[in-house]
């Protein structure tokens, strides 16, 4: 089977595996290149199969040669198609994680469940005995409660509606897009999904079944932004979902004092994941923003940001560097002014006809092919994708 992408919109609906295995092992080499740290060698990430988790877990495992659980929700192989990129990105991590002499286990399964937290803590005493670090990289639109309750996130602006230019990917187009403002209801319920609370919920469990190492440290990933991207973000649902997850961190942080641990928030730059590039209107933000740090010598993938991290901010020789309200600044080279004053100098300046010359749309759209297993240097797309073989992998 010859494998084209299928992209609706701004969502991908098949992916290359042989291609995600490319994307892969370009991960665990750049993190190679980058030279071992010393870091956790017991390591949970929630949401570990594409994005920020999955980048994490190969900086850890590569750089720092640590032990990993991973949990993510994926679809395998069936009737309905081959299944997702983190399907596959979970199958070819493990299998280059065990060849470097590493334990890595992929739990797939939904992360807000009870359920889960059960079969997070069994594996962890029966593979690792307890964890040092607990990464939290969940991005999803729904969480279903404890009592079944299905709660929904959704992506709107508060206070005036706000629009502008968006971009589909499937078209390569831009187009008007506008976010409305939410009302207290779909406030609350994004929180409840976006917030912190089964942050908390987790390190409870974890801390209650003794399966925290002393000084064990948790950090959680979150997005601020510059000021022009507050109707989206700062100021929209998800923006009251981060405060929550930012306040949450206090209090994770006080219930871990008893083990002489931590808890931190990583605020993140932008960059194209599944998840934000479904965020309306940012994507714009998100191409002059990679035009301008490319062209200053400043851009990071979701690699080379998670690399910084653990090597730079949280293992370096200065310890864990975050500010006052225990956020880690990894959007400092984002928010340098003279990087947000080229942006802001571009964006009114976007049409649907110039939008390729006034940033880079091209490389926005690359990365978002390759998330997905497509447009990666060295795969021969031409040739077909034994399917028998790839459906007898597992996770
Ligand atoms: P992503 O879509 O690439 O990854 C999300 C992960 O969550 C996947 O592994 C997915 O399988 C997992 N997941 C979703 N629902 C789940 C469930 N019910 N059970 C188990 N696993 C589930 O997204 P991402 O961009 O890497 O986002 C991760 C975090 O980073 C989010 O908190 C996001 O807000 C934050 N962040 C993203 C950006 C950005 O620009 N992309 C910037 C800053 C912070
Ligand atoms: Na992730």
């Amino acid at each position: 089977m010859i494998i084209t992408p299928q992209i609706q919109g701004c969502v991908a609906r098949n992916c290359h595996p042989i291609g995600c295995r490319a994307a892969v092992q370009q991960q665990i080499a750049s993190v190679r290149a980058a030279g071992p740290f010393n870091g956790p060698k017991r390591v949970l990430v929630l949401g570990a199969s594409s994005g920020f988790g999955l980048a994490s877990r190969i900086a850890l495992t590569f750089g720092a040669g640590a032990d990993t659980i991973g949990i993510s929700f994926e679809r395998g192989p069936s009737d309905k198609g081959l299944g997702s990129a983190g399907w596959y990105n979970n199958i070819w991590f493990r299998q280059a994680a065990e060849q470097a002499g590493r334990i890595a286990i992929n739990l797939i399964g939904d992360a807000f469940s009870d359920t889960m937290r059960q079969q997070a803590i069994e594996t962890i005493r029966q593979q690792l005995g307890q964890v040092d670090l607990v990464i939290y990289s969940l991005a999803s639109g729904i969480r279903v409660l404890a009592d079944g309750t299905q709660v929904r996130s959704v992506l709107k602006t508060t206070g005036q509606p706000f629009s502008g230019w968006g971009l589909d990917l499937e078209r390569d187009a831009l187009v008007q897009q506008s976010l409305a403002p939410a009302t207290p209801e779909e406030i609350r319920d994004t929180v409840t999904v976006m917030g912190g609370e089964d942050w908390q919920l987790w390190l409870q469990a974890l801390q209650q079944a003794d399966c925290l190492a002393p000084g064990a440290q948790t950090v959680a990933y979150s997005y601020i932004g510059p000021e022009s991207t507050y109707p989206l973000y700062r100021d929209g649902t998800i923006g009251y979902a981060k405060e929550h997850l930012h306040a949450t961190a206090e209090t994770i942080n006080l219930q871990l004092a008893q083990i002489g641990g931590h808890a931190w928030v990583s605020v993140c730059k932008a960059l194209v994941t599944k998840a934000s590039a479904y965020i309306p209107v940012l994507p714009v933000y998100l191409g002059l923003l990679m035009g301008v740090m490319k062209e200053r010598g400043v851009h990071e993938g979701c690699i080379e940001q998670m690399q910084r991290l653990f090597a730079g901010k949280m293992y370096g020789p200065n310890g864990v560097v975050a500010d006052g309200n225990r956020l880690i600044r990894m959007d400092d080279h984002e928010l340098d002014p003279a990087i947000q004053a080229a942006v802001s100098a571009l964006w009114p300046k976007v049409t649907p006809d110039n939008f390729h010359a006034l940033g880079d749309f091209a490389g926005l759209r690359r990365d978002f092919m390759q998330l997905n297993g497509f447009e990666l240097t060295g795969v021969d797309y031409g040739a077909p994708v034994d399917v028998a073989s790839l459906t007898e992998l597992i996770p």
